[in-house]
């Protein structure tokens, strides 16, 4: 090695010993006449040189640096630093590669900076405290996913990137073939359908570190390539895959963490509903929804009378932060996200100690009403209380919506809240096109045994064996017992209006081999880059990828996506349409 030590590895022992150390340099400070003090940094840390004023070093300039390590002198030390009692002197600067100024800083002040400016020189924004420190997680949290899987069993294998199109939700990214020119191959959304025929070809538990590909709008948690942890067991119950899942994910939290997270509470997807209006709820934060239906029965108030569902939530102690504009955005957004209007109360202080409310809609609700309130909401001054009335559905929707915007802190703030939603229902609405009802998950999860027989009676009443993991309020991933029995599938697809034949054709690779002896199993699949941002305190997955897309889609590194050569598009037959005009 060119180096002894690591730069940030440095500390009191080493004194009096001779080291080189070899890295970037982080800043050149001038010390006096002679002297000037070198930052010099590595992916460990940062140590003091201190050299002859005539060495010709600047910032992001690559060195070799030996001397001999010294305690700093009185008044010097600087605790901030792990390295920050010692420093290098009597030292030889060896100059390994010059740079040109960095159009940014490569410290904290980066933080700062436009994040296309950070993205277009990745390379640069890698070498920092935060970039280095965010891939180690991540490498962790892919060590310790893998290592759990490989002691539980599993095996691991890989699954072709270049496939057919699936029946999976989102839009596919599409691969021209050359050799077959006006066909496409899809980049997998997922390895889905690979893994089903995996456990069909007997391999019992598998797993992938696997790169999916979706195109669709780029946000916080999402990105058009990420990485799944993607797994499939044969001969298992539902609680069996979420135990294997549990391991895995747990082993990781403790990996990066140092502490494991103790219980992971299984709630069903009606009671989150219920409770906390969304399917991913963050239980960081409580602000459960209150049942109030009964309590306005026999209202006179017009909004509450023909509602099939009343609930509210209470944002203690929020009325005096909500003045009258504020929530009137705030009933804007209540209609934004489905509601036909919102209530909002705030809980002041009466006569002789009771409570009263100042709001638009008090003096339409009863005396046993505005009690039932205050009683149920457990209402106190200054409180702020916000009701939907509408269908369930919808009343749980909006609500989930508000409490989230009332009460919930960024996605990386502890404590860690995971949470299993079991019991998803295997249709969600209507397709717009179709009118036929549309899988929840996807088309292949297994009803609920106990709902078999309502399949064509009530199909949105089905539950499905699906279930997904939530932490903080971040889906991570998602799974579900699959079908296995052929004659169930077609009676699913019956239902989704995809007939035998159709069925046959979109996917009969898929389908086909169900009929040679077919075992049962299930699966499920989570996000290493939305745990990994989590574990590593991020709120967006960009910042745990090293060459993530910004929100556009278009690399400012690189330029992708290019156009690519007449000649090239001719050699796939492909040709291109001027954009669509709107
Ligand atoms: P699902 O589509 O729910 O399930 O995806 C599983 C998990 O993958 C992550 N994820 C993403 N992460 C970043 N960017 C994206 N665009 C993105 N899309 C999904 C999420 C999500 O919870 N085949 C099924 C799993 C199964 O049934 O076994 C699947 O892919 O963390």
């Amino acid at each position: 090695m060119m180096r002894t030590h690591l730069c940030g590895e440095l500390d009191p022992s080493h004194v009096g010993q001779q080291v080189a150390v070899t890295g970037w340099v982080n800043r050149r400070r001038e010390h006096s006449q002679h002297l000037a003090f070198v930052d010099l940094r590595d992916h460990s840390g940062i140590v003091q040189c201190v050299v002859d004023n005539s060495v010709d070093v600047r910032s992001e300039y690559v060195v070799r640096i030996t001397g001999t390590v010294t305690e700093r002198p009185d008044g010097t030390v600087n605790d901030n630093l792990a390295t920050g009692r010692i420093e290098i002197t009597d030292v030889a600067v060896e100059v390994l590669s010059v740079s040109e100024p960095p159009p940014f800083p490569l410290d904290e002040r980066a933080d700062e900076v436009d994040e296309m400016v950070r993205l277009r020189h990745r390379y640069l924004d890698l070498r920092r405290e935060r970039m280095q420190r965010n891939l180690r997680i991540r490498s962790q949290v892919n060590a310790a996913v893998r290592t759990a899987m490989l002691a539980q069993d599993f095996v691991e294998v890989e699954t072709p990137m270049l496939m057919p199109p699936t029946p999976e939700g989102a839009r596919e990214f599409i691969v021209p073939s050359r050799q077959r020119p006006g066909s496409f191959y899809a980049l997998p959304q997922s390895p889905q359908l690979y893994k089903q025929l995996l456990m069909v070809g007997g391999l019992d538990r598998y797993f992938q570190i696997a790169r999916c590909m979706r195109d669709e709008d780029l946000r916080a948690d999402r990105q058009y390539e990420f990485m799944q942890l993607d797994l499939e067991m044969s001969f298992v119950t539902v609680d069996d895959v979420l135990d294997a899942v549990e391991v895995s994910v747990l082993d990781a939290a403790e990996a990066v963490t140092g502490v494991r997270p103790t219980d992971v509470p299984r709630i069903t997807w009606h009671d989150a509903m219920n409770r906390f209006g969304t399917d991913k709820p963050d239980l960081r934060f409580a602000m459960e929804l209150v049942e109030l239906t009964d309590a306005f029965a026999q209202t006179g108030f017009k909004a509450f009378a023909t509602a099939g569902s009343i609930k509210g939530i209470n944002a203690k102690g929020a009325a005096p932060d909500w003045g009258r504009n504020k929530l009137d955005g705030l009933t804007d957004d209540a209609k934004s996200f489905g509601a036909k209007g919102m209530v909002w109360m705030k809980v002041t202080a009466g006569d002789a100690g009771a409570l009263t409310f100042e709001s638009p809609v008090a003096k339409f609700l009863s005396d046993d009403e505005q009690k039932a309130l205050i009683d149920r909401l457990d209402a106190e001054v200054d409180d702020l209380l916000l009701l939907i009335a509408d269908e369930w559905h919808t009343t749980c929707e909006v609500l989930g919506e508000l409490r989230n915007r009332l009460g919930r802190p960024p996605v990386s703030e502890g404590p860690y809240e995971y949470l299993w939603v079991v019991d998803f229902p295997l249709f969600v609405g209507m397709d717009d096109a179709t009118g036929n009802p549309k899988p929840g998950h996807h088309a292949f999860c297994h009803p609920h045994p106990e709902d078999l027989d309502k399949l064509e009676s009530d199909p949105m009443a089905v539950r499905a064996w699906a279930y997904d993991l939530v932490l903080n309020g971040w889906e991570l991933g998602s799974g579900s017992i699959r079908i296995h029995d052929p004659a169930l599938q077609q009676r699913v697809f019956d239902l989704m209006g995809i007939e035998a034949d159709e069925a046959e054709q979109r996917f009969g690779f898929f389908l086909n081999p169900f009929k040679y002896g077919a075992p049962p199993h299930g699966g499920f699949a989570y996000g290493l880059d939305r745990l990994t941002a989590i574990l590593a305190g991020e709120d967006n997955i960009r910042e745990i990828i090293a060459f993530p897309k910004p929100q556009s889609g278009v690399d400012p590194m690189t330029g992708a996506p290019t156009e690519i050569a007449e000649t090239t598009l001719a050699e796939l037959g492909v040709r291109v349409l001027p954009p669509p005009v709107d």
